[in-house]
């Protein structure tokens, strides 16, 4: 029943993505921040596993989530360098269609490792369902342009047909890159946002990557569905009923397999001013 695949979902993706399949649901973005097998504690062994099973699960869970996209429906996949190569070919290999290895820079990266470089940065894969048609609200996430000196004069370049054509700068800014760069939630400038999580995310990115990748209605509105099956402590829920507040439509499904994390989430929905 499509009811009963709202919002906050205390379960198992494993299990939970499958019946969705089954209910006949359907989603226009999944965007997730899975485990990254990188050993951290979030209460289960989700993030412990050995390579072999880590590619054979994450096999699984992207098949299942090519599966629950519409037809124009895209993925936003984050990894981390270690691993990101497998689970690209993975996309691959299910037949999703590339469109973008995006990065996450941390504009407030450290380290006290000094044997390597410091760590700045994660991805984020994007792969569509279709090679032909997927969303990309590319005037929703501009970003302001570094030098005002160069808007003062007019600016020329020549077209594909050799033509003069005058440059004019876009009133919204100049388009975003792929490379993203937001804070981390580290340091005290981030405390009332934080929440007891070991790896959550800033609201910062990732409304700003539902802006880009969300479908909108006619009048402007962001509606669809999205679908986080490694919810957290519940940013994509937090960040969707923010701009749900502004008029946006997103229905969003998050699914979560720790109860602890569930209530953090549950909080932080309630603490939405
Ligand atoms: C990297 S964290 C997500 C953090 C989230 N983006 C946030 O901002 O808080 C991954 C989460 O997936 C959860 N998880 C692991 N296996 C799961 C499964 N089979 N079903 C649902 N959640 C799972 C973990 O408990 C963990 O909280």
């Amino acid at each position: 029943m499509a009811e009963n695949y709202n919002g906050l979902i205390c379960g198992d993706s494993d299990i939970l993505l499958q019946e969705m399949l089954d209910a006949g649901i359907k989603v226009d973005l999944v965007l997730t921040d899975p485990p990254y097998n990188l050993n951290k504690d979030f209460g289960n062994n989700s993030d412990k596993l050995s390579l072999e099973d880590f590619l054979t699960i994450s096999k699984k869970r992207i098949e299942l989530c090519h599966n629950l996209l519409v037809p124009n429906g895209s993925i936003i996949w984050f990894g981390i360098h270690h691993y990101i190569g497998f689970i690209q070919s993975i996309m691959y290999e299910v037949g999703l269609n590339y469109l973008r290895m995006n990065i996450w820079y941390y504009e407030n990266g450290f380290s006290r490792l000094t044997t390597a470089p410091l760590t700045q940065y994660e991805p984020f894969l994007w792969f569509s369902k279709s090679p032909k048609k997927w969303t990309y609200n590319v005037d929703d996430v501009r970003i302001p342009y570094k030098s005002t000196a160069r808007l003062k004069n007019p600016v020329y370049y020549k077209n594909s047909k050799g033509e003069r054509v005058k440059w004019e700068p876009n009133p919204l800014g100049a388009m975003r890159g792929d490379v993203w760069a937001f804070p981390t939630l580290a340091g005290k400038l981030f405390q009332d946002e934080k929440a007891p999580h070991p790896t959550q995310k800033p609201e910062s990115l990732i409304t700003e990557i539902v802006k880009a990748f969300c479908p909108k209605n006619s009048e402007g509105f962001y509606e669809g569905v999205i679908l986080d099956p490694f919810h957290g402590s519940g940013t994509l829920g937090v960040c969707c009923e923010k701009l749900n507040r502004q008029g946006h439509k997103i229905k969003w499904i998050g699914i979560e397999l720790e109860e602890r994390w569930c209530a953090v989430a549950r909080e932080r929905l309630r603490n939405i001013q």
